[in-house]
């Protein structure tokens, strides 16, 4: 490749990111900040030799069909790939890299923080003085639920379902996990985390469940209908990984019918609309509801640049860039 490549960017990324860029590929940059249209999407994998995708790029098999013959790399601004048909990428010969690592510690708070919101009713409360509700302390107003002693089951037990299972150890939960694998003995030990290997017989059991799973062909829907049934009803269920993962509508209803106690939302099924009777639920205080805000720190996100930046700079250079992203991982 080329060693000055022309850098597609699909979203205005952090100041120092589009500096950097600018300074070592002939980059790009949509300064307006608005997602790129199908005709736009089209004429930048036309045009590039690097696409720096984000979420909001719906990277397909028909886009890449419309891809030109400069188009080698795709150096995915986020970690979660769903938005890239990676297997059709690939068979045209074209590299796909995301932004692992560099956003765990992030998304795992923010996984904490909506276990606390939802059970502890932050959201609710935090409104109360600004709308000049606040008549004064009571013994029986506005209580939530204690979390300390309470099961914790985490679907999903890579680098951000560990994060989020060493701050709930340090909040009393105790920890338990559904994973394809074991995590190492180790981490197994020091997490003091118990293995379910069957998603169905965890869910029945745990107080708090938290969604922290790629989604895959294979975790489509995983909270199906069936398995969201199993849940007990005074619990609450946490998504900070995809919608997809979930059946958002069925989760809904049961919601609803007061079979499940509540839920914290940071993704959604079809971003960024969001099913409006979730967002009455959110009015209602039942669930808290955020806009896909996981790893929106000012330092997560400029390090997810330099990821960026460093993949493409090993893979101009004809080296193999740390973060690809192949078929067989997903
Ligand atoms: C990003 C995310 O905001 O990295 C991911 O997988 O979900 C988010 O943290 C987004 O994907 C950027 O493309």
């Amino acid at each position: 490749m080329k060693k000055r490549p022309v850098v597609v960017v699909t979203r205005r990324l952090p100041d120092v990111t589009e500096t950097r860029l600018r300074e070592l590929f002939d980059t790009r940059l949509n300064l307006e900040d608005k997602p790129l249209s199908a005709q736009e999407l089209a004429d930048a994998v036309k045009t590039a030799d690097v696409l720096v995708p984000t979420i909001t790029d719906e990277i397909d098999a028909a886009v890449l069909e419309q891809a030109g013959p400069n188009l080698k790399l795709i150096a995915n601004f986020g970690n979660g790939v769903d938005n890239i048909d990676v297997s059709a990428a690939v068979a045209k010969g074209i590299a796909v890299t995301n932004t692992p690592g560099v956003l765990t510690e992030d998304t795992a708070d923010m996984t904490m923080a909506l276990i606390l919101a939802v059970a502890r009713r932050i959201p609710e409360g935090a409104r109360v003085i600004p709308d000049g509700n606040w008549a004064g302390w009571s013994p029986t107003w506005m209580l939530g639920r204690r979390i300390t002693g309470k099961r914790l089951g985490i679907v999903g037990m890579g680098r951000i379902g560990q994060a989020l299972a060493r701050r709930a150890k340090a909040f009393g939960l105790s920890i338990h996990y559904h994973n394809r694998r074991h995590v190492p003995p180790k981490i197994e030990a020091e997490l003091e985390a118990t293995y379910w290997e069957s998603l169905d017989q965890m869910l029945a059991r745990m107080d708090i469940v938290s969604v922290n799973c790629p989604h895959t062909p294979a975790t489509y829907h995983l909270l199906s209908a069936r398995r969201l049934k199993l849940m007990k009803p005074d619990a609450i269920l946490v998504n900070t990984a995809r919608g997809e993962i979930i059946d958002e509508g069925a989760l809904t209803k049961l919601i609803e019918a007061g079979a499940i106690a509540g839920a914290g939302l940071d993704v959604f099924e079809e971003e960024p609309a969001v099913n409006p009777r979730l967002v009455r639920l959110a009015r209602q205080g039942k669930v808290v509801l955020l806009p896909h805000m996981g790893s929106a720190t000012h330092e997560g996100r400029v390090a997810m640049g330099e990821k960026v930046i460093v993949n493409i700079r090993a893979f101009v250079d004809g080296h193999k860039p740390p973060d690809r992203v192949l078929p067989s991982m997903l």
